[in-house]
């Protein structure tokens, strides 16, 4: 019934928030296209659940979770190889959700620093869900057994918290029943940041259009927001410790170095010493030429609304065929009577 070793999976979640982004891109979508290639199962949710958690406009969360799974598949994601679905359509993550509840103790939820700036000075007036956020991640990760979390450095902290969970739960019911999840965190060098802004994170929420790159530009607008970031005056050095203190430059030869495959010092060495004025319009076709064919992609998805709807249909099938057993084998170990036929 308990199981000791447990075989390579990975998930990961983004939250259907609109706006997807050259940062969303180089710093997820990419990252979860290069674990396809290592053949090991895998699974990427829309977290439509969490979303909720603070207001949402009802066609806007469609929209956006629509958009985010198009997004997903111009990326490269082959909806045949890993398993895409949106977080609402497999029930078990929120059963096991309501289960982690239970586990998980308040002050552990509350020394969450998500909660903490989310929540900020007016925490009587969030929602409970936004307290629970952390539990239901858990219980995202957990019912497929995961072992491997592709995340961003901000959510690390959510990834020990699922830890303390699995292991609190294997200890308090005597099983070894929930892996210990590893953390894949993305390095600095895929931080995108603001092209206004170098010390700035790119973020759909920035008023400036201009700072990003969004993934439903066009070619034109792509080419005139790279012609148009921020730089200071200097030529590009020819190592990576001249980028120190110059936050915009670092920024563009980060996204060149993304885009390309290439280390930063393997792109200084070919482009230390030019102007922005020669690397501008370097980074522009670069830029144009990988991200075009994905916001051309998804705009014909987008087009196709039926073609999307169906791949998440197909892929909640496929999750709950992993999440149903788990869920039922927790609920047995737990003490909940499970249904005989009859
Ligand atoms: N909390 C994550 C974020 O905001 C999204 C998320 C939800 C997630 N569930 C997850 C990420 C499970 C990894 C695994 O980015």
């Amino acid at each position: 019934m308990t199981e000791t070793t447990f075989t390579p999976r990975v998930f990961s979640g983004i939250q259907p928030s609109g706006n997807l982004h050259l940062g969303n891109y180089l710093g997820a979508l990419k990252r979860f296209v290069d674990w396809q290639a290592k053949d090991v199962e895998s699974i990427y949710c829309m977290v439509d659940l969490h979303a909720i958690t603070v207001w949402q406009d009802p066609a806007d969360l469609k929209k956006s979770t629509r958009e985010l799974c198009a997004g997903f598949i111009a990326a490269g994601l082959d909806p045949e190889k890993s398993i895409l679905i949106n977080q609402s359509q497999v029930p078990e993550h929120a059963q096991l959700a309501w289960v982690f509840n239970c586990v998980a103790r308040m002050g552990w939820m509350q020394r969450m620093t998500q909660w903490k700036d989310k929540a900020g000075k007016n925490a009587q007036n969030a929602s409970l869900g936004l307290f629970a956020y952390p539990a239901l991640m858990a219980a995202d990760i957990l019912v497929y057994h995961a072992t491997h979390v592709p995340v961003g450095e901000d959510q690390k902290q959510h990834l020990e918290l699922t830890r303390d969970i699995a292991i609190k739960f294997n200890h308090d019911y005597g099983v070894n029943f929930f892996p210990e999840t590893e953390p894949v965190i993305e390095g600095a060098a895929t931080r995108v940041m603001s092209l206004r802004d170098g010390s700035k994170k790119m973020s759909k929420s920035d008023p400036s259009d201009a700072s990003r790159i969004n993934l439903t530009d066009d070619a034109d607008a792509i080419a005139k927001k790279i012609r148009k970031a921020k730089t200071d005056p200097e030529a590009l050095p020819s190592e990576a410790k001249g980028l120190e203190e110059r936050p915009e430059a670092r920024n563009l030869v980060n996204i060149y170095a993304a885009m390309a495959e290439m280390s930063v010092d393997q792109v200084l060495a070919e482009v230390g010493g030019k102007q922005f004025s020669e690397f501008k319009p370097m980074l522009a076709d670069l830029a144009v030429a990988k991200m075009s064919p994905i916001t051309t992609e998804m705009a014909r998805l987008m087009e196709n609304q039926d073609e999307i709807d169906k791949i998440l249909a197909r892929g909640s099938e496929r999750a709950r065929a992993i999440t149903a057993p788990i869920l039922s084998q927790t609920y047995d170990i737990i003490g909940m009577v499970r249904p005989v036929e009859v």
